[in-house]
């Protein structure tokens, strides 16, 4: 497809308003908790209840290798091993080669938690002590039973799934909270970079797609939004934190962006529960991290970075950057998106709510190409495309922040203002 306008980088094709004005992602029921407290507390004792099921029941792999290994591997930089994992995830980004929407739990050699994505399960499938496969060399081992074809044959022979993801009506209100806010701060795509693929769009800053009941078609600017409470400016970590751009370049950051915070709160709370059961060493150190560097109040945290994809591609990369395990799940509209992990072959159908959360700064991931729906009209105002939501801890961030006093972030402006105990009234 050819386009006549080229696009700027800063020229408009804004993401619309969602219809409804972007309400709130209520997790826990509304009718036997009414304020918002008891809400998130009730959000919380949910989470927790459905996290222990998925680590009761979930299928659970041994790698045939170390945290480590991977790490040694990673250090060496050898341009050879992206081209190896390039390989693998263009042998499954392929329609004939089957997805995996069954949640599941990854090992390292020695037991240490790796990878963790949260989706379907069999209702019925509640085999206690569920024994841990050991994969060695067989990947196809994660397959067998567990494609997506064997869930819709499941299906039809009156098998019910239990869900360990994002659920509907809150997913739903994050997609317009989420859309409401890449409508007030246009996410950006300055230039080819690592995380995203520019080489495969014919427009890679503009997504077209069909409108049902008509001819037309329409446009989408795409782009990433970064929002980050406490980040290092590129390259001057001497310098210490700021608050990210998007925060503070315009009228409307600061506002969008602490409203935006509070209406996707729960679902906030309830990926940090599943990160405190999966990675309970991890999720003790960012939450004294983020406590220090939290400048919004209305974020629970642990994460002191979240990342907004906005209808852009994927490209394979590991987050050497971040510090530890992120988590990140899509919503929106499409088909394929599929995640690929090329270091144990994974390919998961990775549909809007299911959650992957890993030590993604060791573990290549890349998401499988996607096509937007055609666009329903009728719906809430909510756009096709795929939208992913990623939340990470910068490495850098975490080395400065890992011994301040909670709150120190806000009250001292990241120390660019001088230190606590300075600021005491004498
Ligand atoms: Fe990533």
């Amino acid at each position: 497809m050819f386009y006549a306008q080229p696009y700027t980088r800063d020229q408009a094709v804004p993401a619309p308003q969602p219809l409804h004005n972007a309400r709130a992602t209520l997790v826990g029921s509304s009718k036997k908790s009414r304020s918002p407290e008891s809400r998130m507390e009730e959000t919380r004792r949910q989470a927790e209840h459905r996290v222990d099921n998925f680590l009761k029941y979930a299928d659970r792999y041994r790698l045939p290798f170390t945290h480590e290994d991977l790490k040694a591997k990673n250090n060496e930089r050898k341009p050879s091993l992206k081209g190896k994992y390039e390989k693998v995830c263009t042998s499954l980004d392929k329609p004939e080669v089957a997805s995996r929407p069954f949640s599941a739990q990854y090992y390292d050699q020695d037991g240490k938690p790796l990878f963790f994505y949260l989706g379907n399960r069999w209702l019925d499938d509640k085999e206690s002590e569920k024994p841990i496969i050991d994969l060695g060399d067989d990947y196809d081992k994660q397959y067998v039973n567990r494609r997506y074809e064997d869930m819709k044959t499941g299906q039809e022979q009156g098998r019910k799934l239990a869900f360990d993801g994002i659920m509907g009506n809150a997913l739903h209100s994050f997609h317009e909270s989420t859309q409401k806010l890449c409508s007030a701060l246009q996410p950006t795509v300055t230039g080819p970079e690592i995380r995203h693929d520019w080489s495969q769009d014919d427009n890679p800053r503009v997504m077209r797609y069909t409108v049902e009941g008509s001819d037309k078609q329409a446009e989408e600017r795409k782009g990433v939004i970064h929002l980050v409470q406490g980040w290092i400016q590129q390259g001057q970590k001497d310098k210490g934190l700021f608050l990210s751009s998007p925060l503070v370049t315009s009228s409307k950051g600061i506002g969008e962006v602490k409203c935006y915070y509070n209406k996707t709160s729960m679902i906030t709370a309830t990926l940090a529960i599943m990160f405190k059961k999966l990675f309970p060493a991890s999720y003790k150190k960012y939450k004294t991290a983020f406590e220090a560097g939290q400048w919004f109040e209305t974020d629970p945290g642990p994460w002191l970075g979240r990342a907004i994809v906005y209808k852009l591609q994927g490209a394979l990369h590991s987050d050497r950057k971040d510090f530890g395990p992120s988590a990140c799940f899509p919503c929106g509209f499409f088909s394929g998106g599929e995640m690929l992990v090329p270091q144990f072959h994974a390919k998961f159908t990775y549909l809007p709510g299911h959650v992957c959360i890993f030590e993604s700064a060791d573990i290549w991931h890349k998401v499988a190409t996607f096509q937007p729906s055609p666009h329903d009209p009728t719906r809430n105002g909510t756009t096709p495309g795929r939208i992913s939501t990623v939340f990470f801890f910068p490495k850098d961030s975490y080395d400065i922040l890992k011994d301040k006093e909670k709150g120190w972030g806000r009250l001292t402006n990241y120390g660019n203002s001088g230190e606590l105990k300075d600021m005491i009234p004498q």
